[in-house]
């Protein structure tokens, strides 16, 4: 009783690589919820005061670890519930996966395939820094296809795992929603 009153307090938190629907999901899901919305990144922009891709630029891939280890931590720590949308890298470094899964027994594995993931990326990698040096779809594929493998550990840690290929976005939020009503 107490661990199920506890689970439904705690944060929401979307993860899953790059391109799978984390902001889209994260925000209608908190709308549906009638929750506040955080997303990581953009707070990280918001602090900072430049894009994601200048972090990079100017204090390298592991200064922006340094910075997104530090706000996730901060963003945990907020009493009230809200739907949080992390990076997708964020899981991967430090020991945020466990800082993660200790906060919370709501986090939701938005599961893609590498095709889906590379055609979405092939679209949107202009603020993506790590896809930035790979200009075709094959290149993006080999790419997501090594990474994502790398990655699945963490991911793979979620308390729930959505099959987001067979749904479309609104589908994946009522999917995550009949999960949290259980
Ligand atoms: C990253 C994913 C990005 C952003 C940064 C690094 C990653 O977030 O945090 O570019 O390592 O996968 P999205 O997953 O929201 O694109």
């Amino acid at each position: 009783m107490k661990n199920s009153v506890a689970h439904k307090n705690s944060h929401i938190i979307l993860i899953g690589y790059m391109g799978c629907g984390k902001t889209v999901v994260g925000k209608l899901l908190s709308k549906k919820l009638n929750l506040n919305w955080i997303d990581l990144d953009q707070v990280i922009e918001l602090k900072e005061n430049m894009k994601i891709s200048k972090i990079f630029k100017t204090k390298g891939e592991l200064g922006f670890r340094k910075i997104e280890n530090k706000v996730l931590t901060e963003i945990l720590r907020k009493s009230n519930k809200h739907v949080i949308s992390l990076g997708g890298g964020t899981p991967c470094y430090y020991n945020n996966m466990n800082l993660i899964t200790e906060n919370s027994k709501n986090v939701f594995y938005l599961k893609n395939s590498v095709k889906t993931l590379s055609k979405r990326l092939l679209n949107e990698k202009k603020d993506r820094p790590i896809l930035s040096e790979f200009k075709t779809l094959n290149k993006i594929e080999e790419f997501v296809s090594k990474h994502l493998f790398e990655r699945m550990f963490f991911y793979n840690k979620a308390s729930h795992i959505i099959d987001s290929e067979k749904w479309g976005i609104k589908k994946n939020v009522y999917e995550i929603i009949k999960i949290l009503n259980q």
